[in-house]
């Protein structure tokens, strides 16, 4: 990979340390607060969560945080401390059967902490943390399914096998990284399309496991391409190739990747549907562009062919800079996130331009990753 130049390594380091200032005025002034989405620039509010997937990733920012500050130094004890204590209290999720978000949860936490800080009662919590997700398979239809209903499965489920994967090779348990396998070669099949883009859901008939049709929650329409779900599919099927190396993970990542360079404006930063109608296709969703440069900073190390490694590389670099440069504000007092212009819901009008908890939380992820590589 070839180095950043200065100007844009500062760039990006005062970004990082500006997130840093952000998230220790929100635990100042909410202890104990999880964020998931602002309104008007504001974290806390009575809006509602439709799923409950976020708490991780703002421990999750505390843990990057103190891997990069002087460990001994107040400001390490500060983050150490706080990283603990807002990682603990997520442990009674592992078993949580509600939601097919548990590898959101438990990768930007107990993983951090087990990496930062080897102990094997850290990794037991990840360990059952897979198990229980992988209690969602469904023979019939051969996937794991979403927290909406037991037909329905959902490309944000790929950002989450991962954990069944790490439970698999943890435990040395095969019918574990079965379950993963099979989910993932599903997700491949019904909703990544020839030409790399991604549906967000798919529906099966749960009798005789027979894939129905392609359909979405939270983008335009069925036959659509969801950004956010294309950057989940981009990253998820390169943490599937990570741990289960089936070339055709890789395949499925690096077109997911090649859909989204091929789509997006210049600066990379796309739409918040790839197929928006022109009313509001100018809605764009910078979480998507922080998660896409996140996930291509992993993939451009896998990839055989060096130029395409480049590509991805500065595609991510030139996503953050964007990002940096046009979507995070910092002299805007009033607004609490770091980076503006997420979206998290666009038809139940929940955090529609706004900050959201994991375009921060991937944002900071990708940020780090390229600066200390
Ligand atoms: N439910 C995951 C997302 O909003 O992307």
């Amino acid at each position: 990979m070839i180095h950043l130049s200065s100007d844009v390594g500062d760039l990006f380091e005062q970004t990082f340390a500006y997130a840093q200032k952000q998230v220790r005025k929100l635990i100042e002034k909410h202890p104990g607060f999880y964020p998931m989405y602002t309104q008007n620039g504001r974290w806390k509010h009575e809006g509602q969560t439709w799923t409950h997937w976020c708490d991780g990733f703002f421990p999750g920012m505390m843990w990057m945080f103190y891997k990069r500050t002087d460990r001994e130094s107040p400001e390490g004890k500060y983050w150490l401390d706080h990283a603990m204590r807002y990682t603990k209290s997520l442990e009674p999720r592992k078993a949580d059967p509600e939601v097919h978000d548990l590898g959101f949860l438990f990768f930007s936490t107990y993983y951090r902490w087990h990496r930062l800080m080897p102990d094997p009662s850290l990794r037991d919590v990840m360990i059952e943390a897979g198990k229980t997700l992988s209690q969602r398979f469904q023979e019939k239809g051969q996937y794991l399914r979403s927290f909406v209903a037991h037909n329905s499965i959902f490309i944000d489920i790929m950002m989450n096998v991962g954990i069944v994967f790490y439970a698999a090779r943890e435990t040395g348990d095969r019918r574990l990284r079965d379950i993963a396998m099979r989910h993932s070669l599903t997700t491949r099949r019904v909703l990544v399309r020839g030409d790399g883009s991604t549906a967000h859901e798919g529906i099966f008939d749960t009798d005789t496991g027979e894939f129905l049709r392609q359909t979405t929650h939270q983008g335009y329409r069925g036959d659509s391409c969801w950004s956010r779900g294309l950057a989940w599919a981009l990253y998820g099927f390169t943490t599937a190739y990570e741990y289960g190396r089936d070339p055709r993970f890789l395949e499925t990542a690096q077109s997911c990747a090649d859909f989204y360079i091929t789509h997006s404006p210049a600066d990379g930063i796309p739409p918040w549907d790839f197929n928006a109608p022109s009313e509001n296709r100018t809605l764009l969703d910078t979480s998507a562009g922080a998660i896409c440069a996140a996930g291509l900073l992993r993939l451009c190390r896998l990839v055989p062919d060096s130029l395409k490694g480049h590509l991805y590389w500065s595609t991510a670099v030139r996503i953050l800079r964007s990002l940096c440069e046009k979507h995070v504000i910092k002299n805007d007092p009033k607004w609490e996130g770091i980076l503006r212009g997420g979206v998290y819901h666009v038809h139940k009008g929940l955090g529609v331009d706004e900050s959201v908890a994991w375009g921060e939380y991937f944002f900071c992820e990708a940020l780090e990753r390229v600066l200390w590589p």
